[in-house]
């Protein structure tokens, strides 16, 4: 874990080499054409999609992609979090609050900010399995492959990343820097 445990920004959002690993302008083109492809995918479904926004670090990847889809959308949220409060390796996933409306039936896209072990995706892919819904697919803004655990297909992906810690753009550290609009790697 990066030692970054201030209220200030880290030394990565802030010093003068600055750069960001993933500016939000890239980003934005990023999610736009992200945007375009699920809504060609998803062209002929006669129900509207239901995005299922992993909660909290997919919440911003979400609001724009949703407003990046040519399609009917509905918003559905789900808590997932991982036993023991915090390292990669705790291997079993709890998910603390279920979508709200049915998902039988109906075209479901997951909404993830990053793929990392899997066991999220995998675990919210297999609840959501056993709700008898017409599909299941997954959007990823961010892949990290080198600490996969678990298979996971990522049907529409952002960026793979390199073996870093990152933040911004609704991915937190301690619940912080989430409001940041680059993606940043931390160390
Ligand atoms: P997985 O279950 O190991 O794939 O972990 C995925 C979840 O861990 C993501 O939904 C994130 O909430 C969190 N996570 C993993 N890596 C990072 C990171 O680099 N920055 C912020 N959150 C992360
Ligand atoms: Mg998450």
């Amino acid at each position: 874990m990066p030692e970054v445990l201030t209220q200030t920004k880290p030394a990565a959002a802030t010093s003068s080499s600055g750069k960001a690993m993933i500016s939000s302008a890239r980003i934005a083109r990023r999610v736009r054409r992200l945007g375009r492809q699920i809504s060609d995918a998803y062209a002929d479904i006669e129900t509207p999609l239901v995005l299922l926004v992993i909660l909290k670090g997919a919440t911003v990847f979400a609001a724009d992609l949703l407003r990046s889809l040519s399609i009917p959308a509905e918003l559905e949220f789900v808590r997932a979090a991982s036993y023991g409060g915090g390292t990669a390796s705790s291997g079993r996933v709890r998910l603390a609050h279920m979508v709200e409306g049915t998902v039988a039936e109906r075209h479901v896209l997951l909404v993830e900010d990053i793929v990392d072990s899997g066991r999220t995706a995998a675990a919210v892919t297999k609840r959501v399995k056993d709700m008898n819904p017409a599909s299941v697919r997954l959007a990823a803004l961010l892949d990290r492959p080198a600490r996969r655990a678990v298979n996971v297909t990522i049907d529409f992906r952002g960026f793979t990343i390199p073996d870093r810690f990152v933040i911004g753009y609704g991915l937190d550290y301690a619940g912080l820097y989430r409001e940041l609009p680059d993606i940043h790697s931390l160390g």
